[in-house]
């Protein structure tokens, strides 16, 4: 995992405020989170043998996330301590589960190049998983590496932002919301934004939260996954639960779509508990879930 950590402030509300308006919360809670952590914890407690490359800040924030870590046994050996704040995520929770999220990056935005030590790190990885919410320049620095190497790169383009041809030819698995899916492939329709972005990258799989989620392969549609049907109560940190999940199974060797199934049920259950790293579930529990009737 190259990627992003954060401390989540967790506002939960009645529903999202609109601009200008002031609203009382109902709670306030502090969670870990981030992109890069949450999806590190997800394939860890789906039982893939987990490295996280990123940075934190000296301060608390950044020692309780090197503890969350800790907790998930991920390996943290190389994460680095720098000197600025630990990045933070300022969440909204509305009573319909959905949120609104800004991060001050804080450190991550320190991870500009790789090390030596990580380079050898990504290059010996069976599976690279990454988001975009470290500098655009690690992650393209990351994705060739792993590429020459023959490690399986995987890039979760959130938050969405143009990527560059050079990036996405390195990708072998490209993992979108429809949001993600509309802007990048520059259409609102998004079968058609869809298309467009899947004749870009080997593999293409578009999550549509309770629609499931559609995978690509060469351009063309390859299957369809069907979501569960669960009472959700905060859908921050689901797509990362489905990456971390999906990662995982695609390191064990199972195929697309059994991958994806997989991480479908992972992310089900990570939507039925609030906050972020504490909704990831154990590989136990996907099974369970695997287990009963769809
Ligand atoms: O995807 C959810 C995550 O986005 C949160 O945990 C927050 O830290 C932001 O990175």
């Amino acid at each position: 995992m190259v990627g992003s950590a954060n401390m989540d402030i967790v506002f939960s509300v009645e529903r999202i405020p609109s601009p200008g308006e002031t609203l009382l919360a109902d709670s306030v809670a502090r969670y870990p989170g981030g992109k890069g952590l949450n999806q590190a914890v997800a394939a860890a407690r789906a039982g893939a043998a987990t490295t996280f490359i990123g940075a934190l800040g000296k301060d608390e924030n950044g020692s309780e996330l090197f503890a969350t870590m800790a907790d998930a046994g991920i390996d943290s050996s190389l994460v680095r301590r720098v000197a600025a704040d630990t990045g933070q995520a300022f969440i909204v929770v509305a009573d319909s589960a959905e949120n609104t999220i800004i991060v001050a990056s804080g450190a991550n935005a320190q991870v500009a190049s790789l090390t030596d030590a990580e380079r050898d790190a990504v290059s010996g990885a069976a599976v690279l998983l990454m988001q975009l919410e470290l500098p655009l320049e690690v992650v393209i620095e990351s994705a060739l590496a792993a590429r020459s190497a023959g490690t399986t790169v995987m890039l979760n383009a959130a938050p969405a932002l143009d990527i560059p041809d050079e990036l996405i030819t390195a990708l072998d698995y490209l993992i979108v919301n429809e949001h993600e899916a509309s802007l990048l492939g520059g259409s609102e329709d998004l079968a058609e934004a869809s298309h467009r972005l899947a004749a870009r990258v080997e593999h293409l799989i578009v999550t549509l939260g309770r629609e499931g989620s559609v995978i690509y392969r060469r351009g063309d549609e390859a299957a369809r996954v069907p979501a569960r049907d669960v009472m959700a109560i905060d859908t921050t940190g689901a797509g990362d639960t489905f990456c971390g999940a999906f990662a995982a199974a695609i390191a064990e060797g199972q195929g697309i779509a059994d991958a994806a199934t997989f991480a479908t049920a992972a992310a089900a259950l990570s939507v039925q508990i609030l906050g972020a790293v504490p909704s990831i579930p154990s590989r136990d529990r996907i099974e369970a879930m695997l287990a009963e009737p769809a």
